[in-house]
């Protein structure tokens, strides 16, 4: 087998954009997580102004957090992983530049509209007809980019992280596409084309197959480049990480109506939804075991690699998180923990333990090799952003179990007339001093990634053009 250098080179300009935007984001989208946590700690911080309401923050916490941060690190590392395990560079710089300022301009529309109160209502599909078109066509793009891409590849066969990339991207269009259809009546105004439990149900299946598909599945692709890579070891099953995948893909597209228990959705939907979503703990734990046991051989390298941290203790929470929640798909548990802060808390499990963790170590991968360096300018700074993520995810999530379990029991306990035993207000007291460490945990998550932005500065500022250059050379394996 002979090497050779091709005379192209990876596009890394675009990777570089979105993993410098991957931190902004994830500080602006964590720290405004830190200051609506605080508006429930203190009231007053709403500052009696609409904008700065806790009503319009809210989602703009989510978008920026789901779709600017979370966002920027799917497209970023994507793009990154399909040039490298197709040997390839990317179809079109001018297609993949357009999806980096095409997707900033939508999170500035976000930004923009949010506080102003356009919504569309729908959770996590806000954003107005305009911005969602704008978003359609971005996404389209992006879809033509990485498929291109992997068309024109030097390797026989797709790595297994593409096959992940690419149902996140079919999926995650097909989802947003119809869930946004609707009647524009104004310029940020428009009204679904769905009604009633039919429109729930849309946008259920929308909302549940956004975390499956851009909140998972996405990150799972993340995931079986970067785990190996910084492990320096093979993925454990190939084998296993295919069965894994067609489960998940056929089954998260069902589980949809564990959002709509006990509501107007025919009970058959309802009951539909909770089996397939127990059903789906197998194939989420079939990705978590297949990352964790790429590790076989390499544990003692956790003791010197918080990079490798990062990624297996963000594989702990997927695997957490993905048992909770079907447990909290079952009807009976889902009447005590429905509306109650437990659902906050598994949000979280999934999206500070599972989303960023991963996505903070696959960044802290990638900056070196992008810029050139050996390694990230400091070590120990990994090391102490590590230990503040994790703390802070489990005062997250351990408070919001302690509130939503104290919610749930307050809510539904009754004297013997039938009355209720407590008031709304007196479960919203016992909830004070869980809204109060979550707070805490939320700032210690939020201050790890200013360690995070000083250190990403430092190397980059250090960065050494010439290396980075040869970097970007495509290294044909078994090329004449
Ligand atoms: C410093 C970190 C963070 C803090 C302090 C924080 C805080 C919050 C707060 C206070 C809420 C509203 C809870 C409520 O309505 O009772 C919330 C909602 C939410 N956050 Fe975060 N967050 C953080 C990071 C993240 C990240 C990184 C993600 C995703 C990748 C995320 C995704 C969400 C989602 C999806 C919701 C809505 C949950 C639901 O409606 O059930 N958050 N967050
Ligand atoms: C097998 C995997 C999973 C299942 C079966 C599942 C199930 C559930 C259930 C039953 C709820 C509560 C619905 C309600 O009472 O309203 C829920 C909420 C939620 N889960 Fe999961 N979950 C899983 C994994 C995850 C992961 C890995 C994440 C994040 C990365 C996540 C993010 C969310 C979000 C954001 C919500 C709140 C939706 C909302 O009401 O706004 N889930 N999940």
């Amino acid at each position: 087998m002979s090497t050779a250098i091709s005379p192209t080179a990876y596009n890394y300009k675009v990777v570089r954009q979105f993993a410098i935007m991957t931190v902004v984001w994830g500080i602006l989208g964590m720290g405004l997580g830190v200051f609506i946590a605080s508006q429930l700690v203190w009231p007053q911080l709403n500052l009696d102004l609409p904008w700065t309401s806790f009503g319009r923050l809210r989602p703009l916490h989510t978008n920026l957090v789901i779709f600017a941060f979370g966002g920027c690190a799917l497209f970023g590392t994507s793009y990154y992983v399909v040039q490298r395990t197709c040997q390839t560079r990317l179809i079109s710089d001018s297609m993949a530049a357009f999806t980096f300022w095409g997707w900033q301009a939508v999170i500035v529309g976000a930004l923009i509209t949010l506080p102003m109160g356009f919504t569309t209502t729908k959770e996590y599909a806000e954003l107005e007809w305009p911005l969602a078109i704008l978003l359609a066509i971005v996404w389209v793009t992006y879809a033509l980019v990485f498929f291109g891409t992997i068309v024109k590849r030097k390797t026989k066969h797709i790595y297994v992280g593409n096959w992940f990339y690419g149902a996140f991207i079919v999926v995650t269009a097909m989802l947003h596409i119809v869930n946004h259809i609707s009647l524009p009546v104004s310029l940020f105004k428009s009204y679904s084309a769905y009604a009633g439990a039919t429109d729930a149900m849309i946008q259920w299946w929308y909302g549940h197959n956004a975390v499956g598909f851009f909140l998972t599945t996405g990150f799972l692709g993340m995931m079986y480049y970067f785990v190996p890579k910084q492990a320096e070891r093979p993925i454990y099953s190939y084998r296993l990480s295919i069965v894994h995948f067609w489960a998940l893909i056929t089954l998260y597209i069902w589980a949809g109506p564990h959002h709509l228990h006990y509501t107007a959705l025919p009970d058959w939907a309802q009951s539909l939804g909770m089996v397939m979503s127990i059903i789906l703990l197998a194939p989420s734990w079939g990705g978590m075991i297949n990352g964790m046991m790429t590790l076989s051989g390499a544990w003692h390298k956790l003791r010197t690699d918080p990079i490798l941290r990062f990624l297996v203790v963000s594989l702990a929470f997927y695997g957490m998180s993905t048992f909770e929640g079907p447990m909290m798909a079952i009807k009976t548990v889902n009447s005590l923990s429905h509306y109650t802060d437990w659902t906050i808390g598994h949000v979280h499990a999934g999206a500070l333990g599972w989303v960023a963790m991963i996505s903070i170590g696959a960044v802290y991968h990638m900056i070196p090799k992008l810029y050139g360096r050996q390694q990230m300018h400091s070590v120990g700074l990994i090391n102490a952003h590590f230990w503040l993520a994790t703390i802070g995810t489990v005062l997250y999530i351990a408070s919001m179990w302690v509130n939503g379990i104290t919610q749930g029991l307050m809510w539904r306990a009754i004297n013997d007339d039938g009355t209720l035993t407590y008031s709304f207000v007196e479960a919203l007291q016992a909830s004070h001093p869980g809204f109060i460490v979550r707070a805490l945990g939320g700032a210690f998550f939020a201050s790890g990634m200013l360690l995070m932005a000083y250190n990403v500065y430092r190397t980059v500022r250090a960065a050494n053009p010439v290396e980075a250059e040869e970097a970007t050379k495509i290294v044909v394996v078994g090329a004449h």
